[in-house]
């Protein structure tokens, strides 16, 4: 007999009765020190790693859709059969084990070798010259397309060429546990150094693209270098917008796009300073949460009544401003900023307030002007088709900079989020490739403050009726933007398996 605990994790090498694991189930067990996620899909058996490569997501509280598996986390998807990592945002396979049905039982045998879908995958030779593909931005875009072009086999020249000093690193992180001090180093490259080389990725760091020459097929580089292309991804990401008003250069004005702006923060981030965060936005409250972990006095100045109101709604408004007013954090809203001196800030209203630290978070402005120089089609973006294709052909744009034609919202988007600017980036990848896949993903997009997150998929820029289900205060709720009796977007705290159902939803209700 076995006892509860083993019952709740089995051991699979030993097996499990087939009667166990019903049609569209799965299960969590174990095969030595592993943790393995079993499913059935009719006849087929499945047994791949239980948790998800992105930050450790248990994928079987996730979502199975037919022979793939979906984090509840931030939806990541992953293949059943070979345990790839179908989706951003996790980028690493998974393993894969075997699986035999005998006697009634179901046995999970050895892991499965790496199949040519997992990565790192080697660039394959090609006959005659090889192909070049330069991606713009060494970003979340670029990266993941750099990583897909290796993984889809092409074996030409992949160049990433980025302003940036730093490899690809995980950017949301910069505001969340990194921080706060809670995250290593270790955790913030996408991929150790060696990754590049391995895989012939060629990183130009600290290089910035200056000039675009479409019919020449050639891009001009800081330094006045031409690097020629054959097909070309622009993923240059968005830059933080400025204040404008007197003191906004002084050396304690900050924002946070790069790591090295983080780092900056941090080591102005002391004890007993008062950091003044001007603007209530995500990146702004998300820096408020992390410099309290730091015990620094925070306060927010805002314009608007109540903090991210206009993308979250007044109930989620007010239950951020209150989580974030437990933890010590004082809100100046409908208050913007006058002056700020050496030490000190002005509000419009002439109220003063001590600051070692103002951190700027008004939000981000879409950097466009290779884009606009060589006269690519613009639209408060770089207007792309749902190929991610923009008006000039061979060149593609993804994630912040790119305005897509959206199937499920039928309008054109241009949103800020990390998981659509992987998947754009991995999908400009195959389509360089011309392999045609259209960009049909739904929007998402989390964001943490303290022990907090929040889920949102789908894009609701108005609507007429917001249904909840749940209690926010509880941390455990669904709320639902609707429009003319549309649901337009979801937002969820705690429900994760929630949030991928209403994904998947709409994923199956957009136009073909
Ligand atoms: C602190 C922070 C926290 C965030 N948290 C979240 C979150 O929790 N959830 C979420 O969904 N989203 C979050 N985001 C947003 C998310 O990070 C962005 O949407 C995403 O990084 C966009 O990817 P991208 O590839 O378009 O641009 P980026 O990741 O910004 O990359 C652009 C790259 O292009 C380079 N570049 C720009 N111009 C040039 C040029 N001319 N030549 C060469 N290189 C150039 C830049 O140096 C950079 O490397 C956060 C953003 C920040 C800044
Ligand atoms: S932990 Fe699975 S997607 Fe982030």
């Amino acid at each position: 007999m076995s006892g509860a605990g083993e019952s709740n994790n089995p051991d699979l090498k030993v097996g499990i009765p087939d009667h166990a694991l019903a049609d569209g189930e799965m299960l969590v067990g174990h095969v030595g020190e592993d943790a393995v996620l079993l499913a059935r899909r009719g006849t087929e058996l499945f047994a791949i790693g239980a948790t998800c490569t992105h930050y450790g997501g248990p994928l079987g509280e996730g979502l199975m859709v037919e022979d793939t598996v979906r984090c509840p986390w931030h939806h990541a998807c992953f293949s059943l059969r070979t345990g790839e990592a179908l989706a951003a945002p996790a980028l690493t396979a998974t393993a894969c084990w075997r699986v035999e049905r005998r006697n009634g039982c179901i046995f999970v045998r050895e892991k499965a070798s790496a199949t040519e879908r997992r990565m790192p995958a080697k660039p394959r030779p090609t006959a005659g010259p090889p192909e070049r593909m330069v991606i713009i931005g060494g970003g979340a875009a670029g990266y993941a397309a750099a990583e897909m072009l290796r993984r889809e086999g092409f074996g030409g020249q992949v160049t990433i060429v980025s302003a940036d000093d730093a490899p690809p690193y995980d950017r949301p992180n910069l505001s969340k546990d990194y921080l706060a001090g809670t995250a290593p180093e270790e955790w913030i490259p996408l991929r150790p150094p060696e990754f590049y080389t391995e895989n012939a990725i060629e990183l130009r760091l600290g290089t910035t693209a200056t000039g675009l020459d479409i019919a020449g097929r050639r891009v001009v580089l800081s330094g006045g270098e031409a690097l020629g292309f054959d097909k070309l991804l622009l993923a240059t990401g968005a830059e933080p917008i400025r204040l404008q008003l007197p003191g906004a250069e002084l050396p304690l004005v900050r924002t946070l796009r790069s790591l090295s702006d983080s780092r900056e923060l941090i080591a102005r981030a002391k004890n007993g300073t008062r950091a003044v965060i001007v603007g209530a936005s995500f990146i702004g409250l998300e820096v408020a949460a992390a410099l309290r972990h730091r015990d620094v006095e925070v306060h927010v100045v805002a314009p608007e009544a109540r903090p991210m109101e206009r993308v979250l709604g007044p109930a989620l408004g007010d239950f951020v401003r209150s989580v974030h007013e437990s933890h010590g954090v004082v809100f100046h809203l409908g208050r913007t900023l006058a002056a700020i001196e050496a030490n000190r800030v002005r509000l419009d209203d002439g109220a003063v307030l001590e600051a070692g630290l103002v951190v700027v978070g008004i939000g981000v402005r879409p950097r466009l002007d290779l884009a606009t120089q060589a006269g690519l089609t613009i639209d408060r973006g770089v207007l792309v088709d749902e190929y991610l294709e923009t008006s000039a052909p061979g060149i593609f744009a993804a994630g912040d900079i790119a305005r897509w034609p959206d199937p499920y919202s039928r309008e054109r988007l241009r949103v800020e989020h990390w998981v659509v600017a992987e998947r754009q980036g991995q999908t400009a990848a195959r389509n360089m490739l011309g392999r045609k896949e259209r960009y049909s993903a739904i929007p998402f997009f989390w964001s943490q403050h303290y022990d907090v997150s929040i889920d949102y998929v789908g894009h609701a820029q108005a609507w007429d009726q917001i249904d909840q289900d749940g209690d926010i205060a509880a941390h455990d709720v669904t709320l639902r933007f609707r429009k003319a009796g549309r649901t337009l977007a979801v937002a969820t705290i705690f429900r994760g398996r929630e949030s991928l159902a209403a994904e998947l939803a709409m994923e199956r209700s957009q136009s073909p």
